[in-house]
């Protein structure tokens, strides 16, 4: 039966960062499934087959260095669905290996990438959502935002730092009714660890071999027992409908437990379990 009420309600619009692959691609059609309307936003959209299907999918894009392609993704967005109400700032890629064989090209491309280009994307957003008086800021950090493992240390400074820039963020846009969560996926099926990773490696610098490759051999079998994105995407569904302020999402491979152990455990004890689960042969 006819129902004015139905045809008042609209559907809600999240705008996605690095929706390509993985995480950002399973949670746009999580959201499309379920009548949201999903700015799919990536570097490459001529490459895209699946999202296209969706009706209430459009890709745009979005390379997160490159400011101007922020901008004329947000105002494309605005136009083909009249408002966004959640921001998934998701792209995002781990540079693996010994801080030593870094160079500072590739340093700076991990923090560009992870932090700054996320903080340019909330730039872009912030203004939009304080005059609306709402919105949601979502950013995908990782369990490794408050935790760490070897060979690591620039994802890890990339993701505390998106922890402290998130958290910190929450407290000045309350008052404009602007959510922020951050989301901290454990260990997750992706191509996060196959084709994305930047490898740091230098080909003088030996003295990493053995712990590099003991090391690599046990993060190779956590992801292979990890879960798929889809955990992730419906912890993502909770925190974009969630109605109060709750900043934190830990999502699969035991990240809450793992959490807890951090918050429970003085550092050293803490660090001397990872060791014992990463060093080992
Ligand atoms: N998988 C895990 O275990 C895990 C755990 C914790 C946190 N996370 C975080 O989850 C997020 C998504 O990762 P994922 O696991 O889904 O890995 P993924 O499948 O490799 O997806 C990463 C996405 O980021 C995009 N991206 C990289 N650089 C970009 C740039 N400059 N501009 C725009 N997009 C860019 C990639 O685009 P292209 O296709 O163009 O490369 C891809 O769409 C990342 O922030 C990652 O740090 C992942």
């Amino acid at each position: 039966m006819f129902s004015p009420v139905k045809l008042l309600i609209v559907s809600k619009t999240i705008f996605i960062t690095g929706a390509s692959s993985g995480i950002g691609k399973t949670t746009a059609i999580y959201f499309a499934e379920r009548g949201w309307n999903v700015a799919a936003t990536m570097r490459h959209p001529k490459n895209e087959k699946e999202l296209i299907k969706y009706k209430t999918i459009k890709c745009y894009t979005l390379d997160v260095l490159e400011d101007k392609t922020i901008e004329t993704a947000f105002d494309a967005a605005i136009r083909d669905f009249g408002q966004i109400d959640v921001l998934l700032n998701n792209a995002g890629y781990a540079a693996l290996g010994p801080f030593e064989a870094a160079d500072k090209s590739q340093i700076e491309k991990q923090f560009d990438t992870n932090v700054i280009g996320l903080m340019s994307v909330c730039h872009a957003f912030i203004p939009y959502f304080r005059k609306r008086k709402l919105g949601t800021i979502i950013n995908v950090a990782s369990v490794g935002g408050r935790i760490t493992f070897p060979l690591y240390s620039l994802y890890h400074g990339t993701k505390w730092a998106v922890e402290g820039f998130s958290e910190s963020l929450s407290f000045e846009l309350k008052p404009f009714n602007i959510k922020v969560k951050i989301i901290e996926p454990g260990a997750i099926k992706t191509d996060f660890y196959d084709r994305s990773p930047d490898i740091l490696k230098k080909e003088k610098l030996k003295a990493y071999d053995t712990y590099v490759d003991k090391t690599a051999a046990n993060y190779l079998k956590a992801a292979a027992s990890a879960p798929g994105p889809i955990i992730v995407a419906k912890t993502i569904w909770k925190a974009a409908n969630s109605k109060n302020f709750k900043l934190r999402y830990a999502v699969g491979s035991g990240a809450p437990f793992i959490l807890f152990l951090k918050r429970i455990l003085p550092d050293a004890w803490f660090m001397g379990l990872v060791r014992r689960v990463l060093d080992r042969n």
